[in-house]
């Protein structure tokens, strides 16, 4: 880090901003295999809550690696350093007072724990969303062809099949997508975000 920087703060508090936005910034971080449904039910949660007249805002795996993230493959060293950029700007998007959504598989623990750390260091609040359905349904669902290319020996380092995931201990949230449909999953972060005041209905 330079040693020559200095924090400057803004001239309005935080809880200044959600009285006049009317809302409190949140990170909802979906975590799950490929295919598990995170960028489905991401974007519907999205645009639910946009039509509420909410802010909130999408963070992409694939959408992040074609621009901030496009210099990092997915390697043990390169998945940390992808996890550790997206927490940065998860942070700053919830500082913004923005209700933020990520959709990343983000396999290892220790990433979403120094995800966590880093918004629980600023008060702002974290969601771990465990995006569940068993290895075989999203191999069948397989929607970007991935598992058969990773089978064949195609795409070295997949999660689930050449690559680790460890699964959340203790998420808030637990959505089994074998099970529940995406309108149900959306209900189930809508009704959380509701019960803990972070939008009001
Ligand atoms: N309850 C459900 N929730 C989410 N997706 C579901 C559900 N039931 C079936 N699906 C289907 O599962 C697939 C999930 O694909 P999606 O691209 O959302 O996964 P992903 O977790 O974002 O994967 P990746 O990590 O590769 O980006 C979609 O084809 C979706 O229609
Ligand atoms: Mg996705």
């Amino acid at each position: 880090m330079s040693s020559n920087i200095t924090y400057h703060s803004g001239s309005i508090t935080r809880s200044e901003r959600s009285g006049f936005l009317k809302q409190t910034g949140v990170t909802i971080w979906l975590t799950g295999l490929s295919g598990s449904g995170k960028s489905t039910i991401a974007c519907a949660l999205e645009q639910h809550l946009v039509q509420l007249r909410k802010f909130a805002y999408r963070l992409d795996g694939d959408n992040i690696r074609f621009g901030l993230n496009k210099d990092l493959g997915f390697d043990e060293k390169s998945r940390n350093e992808n996890i550790r950029r997206i927490g940065e700007v998860a942070k700053l998007f919830a500082d913004s007072g923005c209700v933020t959504i990520t959709a990343f598989i983000s396999p290892y623990k220790n990433d979403r724990a120094e995800a966590r750390q880093l918004h629980e260091k600023s008060s702002l609040p974290f969601i771990e969303v465990f995006v569940d359905a068993p290895l075989q349904v999203v191999e069948a669902r397989d929607p970007k062809g991935l598992y058969k290319k990773a089978r064949a020996g195609e795409i070295k380092d997949f999660t689930g099949v050449s690559a680790p995931y460890e699964a959340p201990g203790a998420p808030e949230i637990h959505l089994k997508t074998d099970e529940l449909s995406v309108e149900q999953t959306v209900q189930t972060i809508v009704d959380y975000l509701l019960t803990h005041n972070f939008v009001s209905s």
